[in-house]
């Protein structure tokens, strides 16, 4: 018999395995104790980082002790540094260390967490975690629900699922493209604060955007219910199939929580589904003073909420919690020879594929798991508690100041104002002409502070669009920000904006 070929693996050797590691841990815990330290955003021209990785293919292998060096040489001075006390753009989460070590972990034992088989801890980890998030949200814990990349995918995972239980006809077999279909299927969110990933949802349900109808808003930002019961009226008249409402939990300027009773209530009474947007702030619903807030809750048919966001999980990580756990399946079973394969047995449980649109999936729930552990609900509730107040504080700030405005009240941890210096708030009674000018000269100016905060690297500020005027936006979603960090920013963007104001005026046309 021939001797057996030599096969190579490549893997490393279990002794330059273990210091590779742990030389890859001391650069991550450098990185760690210095994270305050670096730019928020490194400043470089696209060219620049896009230089920095161009190089051609490797024919041959690298010193793997070489690859990691390029980490702290090339990658960490191209980064924008979202685990940066002071960065404040999009609603991202700073990142947790036991986050970190559950990636390497999961990594190391590359489960594939679709099926049971291939992932029994997994799996089981996971089932857990998400009766862990439903119990802290005071949800059904018997309640279904995954982790998903993100809050898209969570809203569309709920928003599909929705679609399927409420059709009245198997959309599953036969699709959008039916004679069965009563007429254009609609989803309906407020109008300022609902979000785009819904739009997102409805285009790639094949709905199209269309389908996502905007409801008016009260003064406070938060869905007006009985502008939702008009627009459901008129629509169905028109001969439109409502199906959905999305309620913000959190909403993306000013962290408002609409009226989840009362539109718990209308989807009731209408026989439609009710799903609750909670990507940014349904996990406050563990702080006791902001409890209120969140009746009615419970009452959704769908939450999505993205531990990527508020609980600070490490990237990709969503959630989706669905009330009655058996539409999932409805929503998302697959039948193939080659995915059942065994014989029902005490080895097998349920397979998360089943549940989401992902057949093969990482296993996410390991960093919540493990973050969940370290901190405890009560470590959650202090610092999400130290965001809130990192909020009021800042709108403390606005408020006493002439030369910013506030446009709404604080609550949980996203924060919009304007800055505009005092003599170019107000226009004189009547006067249309004044006020536009001046509107768009203090667009202009706070669109060039956000730039100027950026690309001084001292904090990450973005801009968005409150009543159609451009202002300034802060999501103080890290677990390292403190009320200094609040000082030193808007003290920077304060300094900015007289420096950008000092230089635009002349040119602006607005008057000394
Ligand atoms: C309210 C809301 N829903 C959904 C999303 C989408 O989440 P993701 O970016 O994780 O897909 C976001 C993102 O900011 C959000 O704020």
């Amino acid at each position: 018999m021939a001797a057996s070929e030599e096969f190579d693996t490549f893997d490393l050797d279990p002794d330059d395995f273990r210091e590779l590691g742990y030389r890859t841990v001391d650069v991550i815990a450098d990185y760690f104790a210095g994270v305050d330290d670096f730019p928020v955003f490194p400043g470089r021209a696209q060219s620049t980082v896009e230089a920095a990785f161009d190089e051609s293919i490797p024919s041959s292998g690298q010193d793997p002790a070489a690859i990691v060096e390029e980490w702290p040489e090339k990658v960490l001075p191209n980064t924008t540094h979202t685990g940066s006390p002071r960065y404040f753009g999009f609603v991202m989460g700073s990142g947790t260390m036991m986050g970190v070590l559950a990636e390497a972990l999961a990594a190391s034992v590359n489960v594939n967490a679709g099926g049971w088989k291939p992932a029994p801890a997994a799996t089981e980890i996971e089932r857990q975690t998400v009766e862990w998030i439903a119990e802290m949200l005071d949800y059904p814990t018997d309640c279904g629900g995954l982790f998903t990349s993100g809050g898209t995918m969570a809203n569309l995972t709920a928003i599909l699922t929705g679609l399927r239980a409420t059709a009245g006809y198997d959309t599953k077999a036969r699709g959008l493209q039916t004679g069965e279909r009563p007429g254009p299927y609609t989803i309906y969110m407020a109008d300022h604060e609902g979000h785009s990933s819904v739009y997102r949802v409805a285009e790639i349900l094949g709905l199209g955007a269309d389908a996502v109808r905007l409801v008016p808003s009260r003064d406070d930002f938060t869905m007006d219910v009985d502008a939702l019961e008009a627009r459901l009226d008129a629509d169905a008249a028109a001969g439109d199939v409502p199906f959905c409402v999305v309620g913000q939990v959190g909403s993306i300027n000013a962290g408002a929580i609409d009226p989840l009773d009362e539109i718990a209530d209308v989807c009731a009474e209408r026989d439609l589904w009710f799903h609750a947007d909670g990507a940014i702030g349904a996990v406050g619903a563990i702080l006791p003073d902001k409890r209120p807030q969140y009746a009615g809750l419970e009452r959704a048919d769908s939450v999505t909420l993205d531990p990527h966001k508020w609980l600070y999980v490490p990237y990709e990580c969503g959630c989706v919690l669905v009330r009655d756990e058996s539409l999932l399946p409805e929503a998302f079973a697959m039948d193939a020879a080659y995915l059942q394969g065994t014989m029902r047995t005490p080895y097998e449980g349920f397979d998360y594929y089943e549940h989401g649109p992902q057949m093969s999936r990482g296993f996410r729930a390991l960093k919540v798991w493990m973050s969940l552990k370290h901190y405890g609900v009560e470590g959650y509730r202090t610092l999400l508690s130290q965001n809130v107040r990192c909020a009021e504080h800042l709108d403390a700030r606005v408020r006493e100041s002439d030369d910013f405005v506030a446009l709404h009240e604080p609550n949980l941890h996203v924060y919009s104002f304007q800055y505009a210096p005092a003599d170019l708030q107000d226009a004189p009674a009547g006067d249309d002409e004044r006020r536009e000018a001046l509107d768009a000269y203090l667009d202009e100016l706070n669109q060039r502070i956000a730039d100027g905060i950026q690309l001084s690297g001292v904090a990450f500020v973005m801009t968005t669009s409150m009543h159609d005027r451009t202002v300034l936006r802060l999501s103080i979603c890290s677990h390292r920000t403190t009320l200094d960090d609040v000082d030193e920013t808007f003290e920077t963007l304060r300094e900015i904006g007289g420096q950008v104001d000092d230089e635009l005026r002349e040119g602006l046309d607005v008057g000394a």
